[in-house]
Order: structure tokens, then C-alpha cells, then sequence
């Protein structure tokens, strides 16, 4: 396995293998790798002759200094736990390798509306920055397919709109989210939860099995969407310390919230929830 910090080792790598006619994976990461990450590796590896892992910690997504001071860096563990899984390459610059000059214009998307509700009510620019990387990462890579965890639905959907807008060549392939064995979606966040806020967790992906299974009771009656966001927003509420940020239903393909059960649309459950000062997301999609 290499680990790159420059583009150009990179591009020049890979450019040897496209010429062998080696087909490329892209698995896009910030590091602090967990489980879920290592089910995209995985994947990856048996879809693709190489397998590239991109760990940068992108500045320009988090609206929130100290978020961002506080993500946590763990490349030697990270390293260790790619070269178990046969990654080939890691592609993992400073911050000035990707942003050379601080004045360059970045390019901005039209996310058609797809960053406005959810994530992108509480984190103003967040999408347009994830955007900018993935794009970054796309032209330096060129794989034939990138790899991105469902359970960041929302950015899923608007790098799956940025690929079609800018007729990217490459396929985006979700994957399923990866749970702790009590249903606690994985994430690099979860090593910040205290002992106890860790015992609470589970109770989010909980409320949502409970939530869907009162859909399948009361879809085509008087409980509408709202009154069940509401039921979910108090049920997760009542589990000291944890404080819903959002709870919205939406169409799977709009990201729009629905009103009403009616339209034959793939609709999804999708949540955020403080656990103390840690910022947790977890989704489910509720019928199709
Ligand atoms: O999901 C993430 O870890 C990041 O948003 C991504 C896609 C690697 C871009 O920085």
C-alpha cells in the first residue's frame, strides 16, 4: 500500500494503472476510520482492481471552528486499518495540497434546492464545501466509482445531483449504513460520547423502528406526517440528554418534506440529535 500527500505522486500512479486498463474505486473519507468505512473498502475491493482511500479533513464543510478542531486525526490507525483490507493507495495531503491559494475562487453548485432542508438548515455551506472536495477528489482520481455510507442520505443525493449536472463519468454507489450490535448508526463521532450518553444512543435508531412500524398501523389515516414527527421528536426528547435538532420525513429523490403519505414516493425518516454536545444523524426509510 502507498500513502500519498501530493496530487501529483497521485494522478501519476493512477494514470500507470488506467493505461493497464485497471478499473479505480474511490472510497472518500475524513479519517478516524470505523466499521462503516471499512464496508465501503470492502466493497470497493471487489468491484475495482484498485482501490484508492482519500483521508483529508476538509475545512471548508464545517461551519463550526470548533468542530473542526475537535474532528478527530488518527492516520497511523487509519493506515494500519487499510492495509489490512488490501487498500492500495491512500491519498491523504495537507490542507494545502487541495486549497493552495486561500484566494482562489471556489466553485459554487447549484444544488437545486437539495442542501435546503435538514443538514443544510443548521449547517449553512456545509454541502457546498462537501461539493467542492468531492469534485476535488473526482478530477484527481477519475475512478470508474466512489463509495458513500447512507447514512449521510442527504449528501449522498446531492453528490449523486453534482455527478449528473456536471456529467461526471463515474458511478456512485450507497451503501447500507453499518450499526453497533444495539443499532447505534456507526460514526467517527460516536468515540466522543461519554459512557453514558454512549448507553443512550441506541434509543434514536430504536425510535425510528417504532416510528415505522406505527406507519404500517396508521398509514391512510388521521396520523400524518407531522403528528409523527412530532411523536418521535418527544419519544427521543425523553431520553435524557438527548435533544432532536430535526426530524423530517422526506421523498427519497426531492429531499422535499411530505405532508401526506399519498404519492407512491420512497420516503425517509431522517434525524439529528444532540447526545450532550455530540451531533448525531441517523435515518430510515419508512415505505416505498
Ligand atoms: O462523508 C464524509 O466523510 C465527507 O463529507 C466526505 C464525503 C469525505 C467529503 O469530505
Amino acid at each position: 500500500m502507498i500513502v500519498n500527500k501530493t496530487i501529483a505522486a497521485t494522478m501519476d500512479q493512477l494514470n500507470l494503472h488506467r493505461q493497464k486498463g485497471l478499473s479505480i474505486g474511490l472510497v472518500p473519507t475524513m479519517g478516524a476510520l470505523h466499521e462503516g468505512h471499512l464496508s465501503l473498502i470492502r466493497r470497493a475491493r471487489a468491484e475495482n482492481d484498485i482501490v484508492v482511500c482519500s483521508i483529508f479533513v476538509n475545512p471548508i464543510q464545517f461551519n463550526n471552528k470548533e468542530d473542526l478542531a475537535k474532528y478527530p486525526r488518527t492516520l497511523e490507525a487509519d493506515t494500519a486499518l487499510l492495509e489490512s483490507e488490501n487498500c492500495d493507495i491512500i491519498f491523504a495531503p495537507e490542507v494545502n495540497e487541495i486549497y493552495p491559494n486561500n484566494n482562489e475562487p471556489i466553485t459554487v453548485y447549484d444544488l437545486e434546492g437539495l442542501d435546503k432542508p435538514m443538514e443544510g438548515q443548521f449547517r449553512p455551506g456545509h454541502f457546498q464545501g462537501v461539493c467542492v472536495i468531492v469534485h476535488k477528489l473526482f478530477n484527481i482520481v477519475n475512478p470508474d466509482r466512489a463509495y458513500f455510507g447512507n447514512k449521510d442520505f442527504q449528501q449522498l443525493a446531492i453528490i449523486r445531483n453534482m455527478v449528473k449536472k456536471q456529467k461526471l463519468n463515474l458511478e456512485i454507489v450507497g451503501c447500507d449504513i453499518i450499526r453497533e450490535k444495539d443499532g447505534l448508526a456507526m460514526s467517527s463521532r460516536n468515540m466522543r460520547l461519554t459512557e453514558s450518553e454512549r448507553l443512550i444512543a441506541p434509543k434514536i435508531y430504536q425510535t425510528l423502528l417504532q416510528a415505522k412500524n406505527k406507519i404500517a398501523d396508521y398509514k391512510n389515516t388521521l396520523f400524518t406526517p407531522a403528528l409523527l414527527k412530532q411523536w418521535i421528536s418527544d419519544e427521543i426528547s425523553s431520553n435524557e440528554p438527548l435533544k432532536p435538532e430535526y426530524v423530517e420525513i422526506v421523498d427519497t429523490i426531492s429531499l422535499q418534506p411530505t405532508e401526506d403519505w399519498n404519492g407512491g414516493k420512497t420516503l425517509i425518516v431522517c434525524v439529528a440529535v444532540f447526545d450532550g454536545s455530540v451531533r448525531l444523524i441517523d435515518n430510515l426509510i419508512l415505505f416505498s
